[in-house]
C-alpha cells in the first residue's frame, strides 16, 4: 500500500490526478504520474528503501500497479483473518506495505507471503492487459513452441508470471536491508507467496474445429484468483513452521535457517511459511506487539470458534447491540404498470468485544 500520511490529503489537492492509496483506504485516481515527474512523487512516498526509491523513479508507471498489487495482498489477507483476533491490522510503522508486524510470528510471514504475491500478481496482470510499458503476454509462448504431439498448441494470452514474479523480488525485496535473521525469515516468506501464486497458474484451453468438434485446441496459461492464492497461504499459515538463524561462525551475520528443534538439520520448505518467534495473543492492544487488541470487534455469540465470543473477546464479556432491519417484500405486481410491496422487518443484534 503506497501509504502518504497526513501529507498526502494535502498533496492531492495540489496534484488531483495522482494516484494515492491512503491509509483510510480511500483511492484517488491517478491518470498520469509520469506527467507530474517521477520525483516528486517517488520521494513524497515515505519509507522507501533506497533501491525501492530508485526503482520507482526509472518505473514510474509500474508504481502504480505495485501500490494496487499491496492493495490487493492486504484486502485479502482482511478477508481471510476476518474471524480471527488478529485481523490483519498491526500499529506500528507505516510502510510503503501498510502497517508492519515487529514480531517475527506467523501472522507476520503471513503478511510478507501474500503482499508479494499480490504484488506479482498485480504486475503480471497488468502486463496482460497491456498497461506498462516492458512486458506483455508471455512471447515464449505465443504459438512458437507447438505441442502438436499433445494435441494443442500455444495461442491467446498466456500470463507472464515470470515477469510479474521477477519484478516483485526487485522490489518487494528490496525492503530488506537489515542483516537479521527477521530478513532471512521476510525474503523466505516473500518467495514462498510467489512460489504459491506460480503453482497456482492454470492451463485453458479453446477448441476449434466444425461444430466445436475440437479437432484442434490452442491453450493458454491463465493467473490464478487471488481468493485461491490467500486461502493456500492461510493453510500454510496454518502449518507454519518455525525457524531459528544459523551463522557461518560466531561473529557473522545469520546465513540461513533452519526448522527450530528438528533433529539433526533441516532446512524450511520453499513454500513453507516460516516465523522465528511466537505469536502474541492478541487480546489486548500491544504497541510492542503491534497488536491492535479486539475491544469493539464484532462476535458470535452462539459460535464456539475462533469467531465466538468468549475467544474473540479473551473472557472480557461483550455487549449486545439491538437493531431493526427492515427490507421491501411481498412485492405484488398491477395491472397496468406498478409494483406494490410491503415492509417486512425483522429484531436483530449483534455482539461486540467489551
Ligand atoms: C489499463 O488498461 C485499461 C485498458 O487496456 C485501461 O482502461 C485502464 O485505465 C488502464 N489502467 C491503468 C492503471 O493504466
Ligand atoms: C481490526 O481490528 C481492529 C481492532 O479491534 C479494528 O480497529 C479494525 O477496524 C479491524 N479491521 C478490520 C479490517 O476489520
Ligand atoms: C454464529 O455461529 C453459528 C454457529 O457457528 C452460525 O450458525 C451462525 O450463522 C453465526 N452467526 C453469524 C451472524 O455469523
Amino acid at each position: 500500500m503506497l501509504i502518504i500520511p497526513s501529507r498526502g490529503a494535502l498533496l492531492s489537492v495540489y496534484y488531483p490526478q495522482i494516484f494515492l492509496i491512503l491509509t483510510s483506504g480511500s483511492y484517488l485516481a491517478l491518470s498520469s504520474v509520469v506527467a507530474l515527474g517521477a520525483n516528486i512523487i517517488c520521494n513524497k512516498i515515505p519509507g522507501l528503501a533506497p533501491r525501492q526509491r530508485a526503482l520507482c523513479q526509472s518505473r514510474p508507471d509500474a508504481i502504480i500497479v505495485i501500490g494496487e498489487g499491496a492493495q490487493l495482498g492486504i484486502n485479502e489477507c482482511q478477508h481471510q483473518f476476518r474471524h480471527s483476533r488478529w485481523n490483519c491490522s498491526a500499529l506500528g510503522e507505516r510502510t510503503v506495505f501498510g502497517q508492519e508486524l515487529r514480531v517475527g510470528s506467523r501472522e507476520a510471514a503471513f503478511t510478507y507471503a501474500i503482499t508479494a504475491a499480490g504484488v506479482a500478481h498485480a504486475v503480471t496482470a497488468a502486463c496482460s492487459r497491456g498497461n506498462l510499458s516492458q512486458c506483455s503476454c508471455d512471447r515464449d509462448k505465443q504459438g512458437y513452441q507447438d505441442r502438436e504431439e499433445e494435441g494443442w498448441k500455444w495461442g491467446g494470452c498466456s500470463a507472464d508470471v515470470k515477469y510479474g514474479v521477477e519484478f516483485s523480488r526487485r522490489f518487494v525485496d528490496a525492503r530488506e536491508v537489515k542483516k537479521n535473521a527477521r530478513r532471512l525469515m521476510n525474503l523466505h516468506n516473500n518467495e514462498a507467496g510467489r512460489k504459491i501464486l506460480e503453482e497456482r497458474t492454470k492451463l485453458e484451453c479453446k477448441c476449434h474445429g466444425v461444430s466445436g468438434s475440437c479437432t484442434t485446441r490452442t491453450c493458454w496459461i491463465t493467473l490464478p484468483q487471488f481468493r485461491e492464492v490467500g486461502r493456500t497461504l492461510k493453510e500454510r499459515y496454518g502449518e507454519a513452521v518455525q525457524v531459528e538463524p544459523v551463522r557461518a561462525s560466531r561473529l557473522r551475520q545469520p546465513a540461513f535457517l533452519r526448522v527450530k528443534e528438528a533433529r539433526g538439520y533441516r532446512k524450511p520448505a520453499d513454500t513453507d511459511l516460516v516465523y522465528l518467534e511466537r505469536s502474541p495473543n492478541y487480546c489486548e492492544e500491544d504497541a510492542a506487539t503491534g497488536s491492535a487488541g479486539t475491544r469493539g470487534r464484532l462476535c458470535n455469540d452462539t459460535s464456539t470458534l475462533a469467531d465466538g465470543c468468549g475467544a474473540m473477546c479473551c473472557g472480557r464479556g461483550h455487549d449486545a447491540h439491538r437493531y431493526t432491519r427492515a427490507w421491501q417484500c411481498d412485492c405484488k405486481f398491477h395491472w397496468c404498470c406498478f409494483v406494490k410491496c410491503s415492509t417486512c422487518s425483522e429484531k436483530s443484534q449483534v455482539f461486540t468485544c467489551k
